[in-house]
């Protein structure tokens, strides 16, 4: 989960890499460094903390004049941040350095092996064998010296290396991590990630696995590993270069949850054809919907959450039992997948490692897997049977907000659809939920407009220790994402029960004061979650409620109340997280956090 950002060409490259490496950020962190070819060596600057201290330190990359160059962003997996363990890392006489995103598995082997040859190590990273064995298997052929490597090597990569016998040449490789090219006049990239090289390129080539690419200033070639040159096509990214920026809000953060109208509008549209719901990416008949025995949804993190929204939707709609599994328990518990269960799995990036894994896991066992997945060309993408897109844009705050909203709609719209072939909802109820489904933009906009009411109350809680979300049902599902909300980025212990959950021991926890956030927007279980309320005021909570326009008499038991515009049952997640992301992003403001890259987190989790 690091960022690698390279170029060759006519320009200089350090600003350029730095300037992509700033917007590769939210992949990793904690150091950064960057190696470029000067004309006689290649010189390598590291620096420990965000990229501003890199940029610093090489005058925006003034200090550090050459046309070929590599650099990387860096979130820690092997060794703690440290300017050793930053990339590029390089061999002893500095003549190849190497960026690389991923872990590379049997690194203590190969590292012994080479110890034994005489070869010393700097660092604890993983990375630092690669660079090594370029140097041990250098042929005086930089492709075939690293196909040689590559061979070698076990775990999962995206690399970055420059050869000081070759300036003229960059080369990248890629397996199982996320690698891009750009190409424009006069110049080449690679990245992990489209935002870096927006700037200078629309022209992009996805990277598949086991595939090395060649780049020189004007031109590109790419290999599979045995060095056989394969032709690629190239896509022309049509998002807009600001989209990835801020675009004057204060953070990511907000400016992302301010898009969740338009999120909403365009994950739903392309969905509805003259007010007919058809997912044609779904790849399936209207005899294999039918046919659905079971459905297994497998996810990590807020899109576990979505999916969990997704189990009540799917189950009270369409009568499809639904079983959720976290990625990382799913692919090490032997799950049984009987015949004539479909499992989707549902990610944000497409790149976490343990949703990848859960997804080759169903495959081997000869099921298809359904990705709800919002970054196009990710590996989940590519190696999903059939993907849904969610076309939230890219997403920078590691805290997620539009892709979970646009990962609501989609599981909206695939219970809708199934519950329609499989006749399990009146075709009126189903119209009138379209028309509610249209409303949501509007809603969620409404919401968003009325934030100073949220904003004040969160400014009374920064000082907050614990901070308890409690609803049942839908409302539980919509707990633990406020929940986590609020945990991630502003650091106060926060956790989600199922209202009915708290007496089984969590209450013991409630003392004067604390604040506990009731979800109640389900009509037929109102009354016991007012219940349930009454219960945690007695034993002094403050309570904020979130409810439905209308159920005014809750003011009786909570202190403080947000209402929702009326939408049917089965959508009120949508209109529900937004008060509660309001709250967690203003309590994190207020607490003087950093809203969108928090300590200890990156926004894409590539490895398990
Ligand atoms: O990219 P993915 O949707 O697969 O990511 C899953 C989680 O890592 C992600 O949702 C994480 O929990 C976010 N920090 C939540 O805001």
């Amino acid at each position: 989960m690091c960022g690698i950002v390279g170029y060759i060409g006519t320009e200089q490259a350090a600003p350029i890499i730095l300037d992509g490496l700033a917007r590769l950020e939210y992949r990793g962190y904690d150091s950064a460094g960057i190696a470029v070819y000067n004309g006689q060596d290649i010189q390598i600057t590291k620096s420990v903390g965000r990229l501003k201290v890199l940029e610093e330190l090489t005058h925006g990359g003034a200090t550090m004049p050459g046309c070929i160059g590599i650099g990387h962003t860096r979130w820690a997996t092997h060794g703690a941040p440290s300017q050793v363990n930053a990339h590029p890392h390089f061999n002893k006489e500095i003549t190849v350095a190497v960026v690389h995103n991923g872990i590379i598995e049997n690194y203590i082997q190969l590292r012994n092996r080479l110890s034994k040859r005489g070869y010393e190590f700097v660092s604890e990273t993983d990375t630092e064998v690669v660079a090594h064995m370029l140097d041990y298997y250098y042929t005086g052929d930089p492709l075939e010296t690293i196909a040689k490597v590559l061979h070698r090597i076990e775990g999962s990569y995206a690399l970055g290396v420059i050869f000081a016998s070759h300036p003229d040449e960059l080369f990248a490789a890629r397996k199982d991590s996320p690698l891009i090219v750009g190409q424009k006049e006069n110049g080449c990239f690679i990245a992990s990630d489209v935002p870096a090289i927006l700037r200078y390129t629309r022209k992009v080539y996805y990277m598949e696995n086991q595939e090395i690419v060649r780049l020189k200033k004007d031109s590109l070639n790419f290999y599979n590993f045995d060095e056989e040159e394969i032709s690629k096509e190239s896509v022309t990214i049509e998002w807009d270069a600001n989209a990835a920026e801020k675009g004057g809000y204060e953070h990511f953060m907000l400016k992302e949850m301010y898009e969740q109208p338009k999120t909403v509008t365009d994950t739903l549209l392309p969905r509805f054809k003259d007010n007919k719901i058809e997912i044609e990416e779904l790849g399936m008949t209207d005899e294999e919907m039918k046919e659905i025995k079971k459905i297994h949804i497998v996810a990590c993190g807020s899109a576990y959450h979505a999916g969990m929204t997704g189990k009540y939707v799917l189950e009270g709609l369409a009568r499809i039992p639904v079983e959720i599994d976290l990625a990382s328990e799913f692919r090490y518990r032997n799950p049984i997948l009987e015949e004539g269960a479909m499992v989707m799995v549902i990610s944000q990036s497409g790149e976490t490692a343990d949703t990848l894994a859960a997804l080759r896991e169903s495959q081997e066992r000869g099921f298809k897997v359904l990705g709800i997945v919002n970054v196009v060309g990710s590996s989940i993408a590519r190696e999903a049977d059939n993907v849904m897109y969610t076309w939230a844009g890219p997403e920078i705050a590691v805290a997620t907000t539009k892709a979970y909203s646009a990962q609501l709609i989609a599981l909206y719209l695939l219970a809708m659809k199934f519950a329609e072939v499989r006749g399990t909802v009146s075709a009126e109820v189903l119209e009138e939920m379209k028309e509610d489904l249209k409303k949501l933009p509007d809603q969620i906009e409404m919401l968003l407009n009325n934030k100073e009411r949220i904003q004040r109350f969160a400014n009374r809680y920064i000082g907050a220790k614990d901070v308890f979300f409690i609803g049942r049902g839908i409302d539980y599902a919509i707990s633990l994402e406020g929940s986590l909300k609020l945990k991630e980025i502003s650091y106060i212990h926060s956790e989600a029960y199922a209202a009915g959950e708290l007496k089984h021991g969590t209450i013991s926890l409630i003392e004067e004061g604390t604040l506990v956030t009731a979800v109640a927007t389900q009509q037929d279980l109102f009354a016991k979650t007012v219940s349930n309320i009454v219960e945690v005021k007695a034993r002094g909570a403050f309570v904020l409620a979130v409810t439905n326009e209308g159920n005014t008499e809750i003011e009786k038991a909570a202190d403080y109340v947000i209402y929702l515009p009326q939408t049917n049952s089965y959508f009120t997640n949508s209109l529900a997280i937004i008060p509660l992301q309001l709250f967690g992003y203003y309590v994190a403001v207020g607490k003087g956090c950093d809203v969108d890259k928090p300590r200890n987190l990156a926004k894409s989790v590539t490895v398990e």
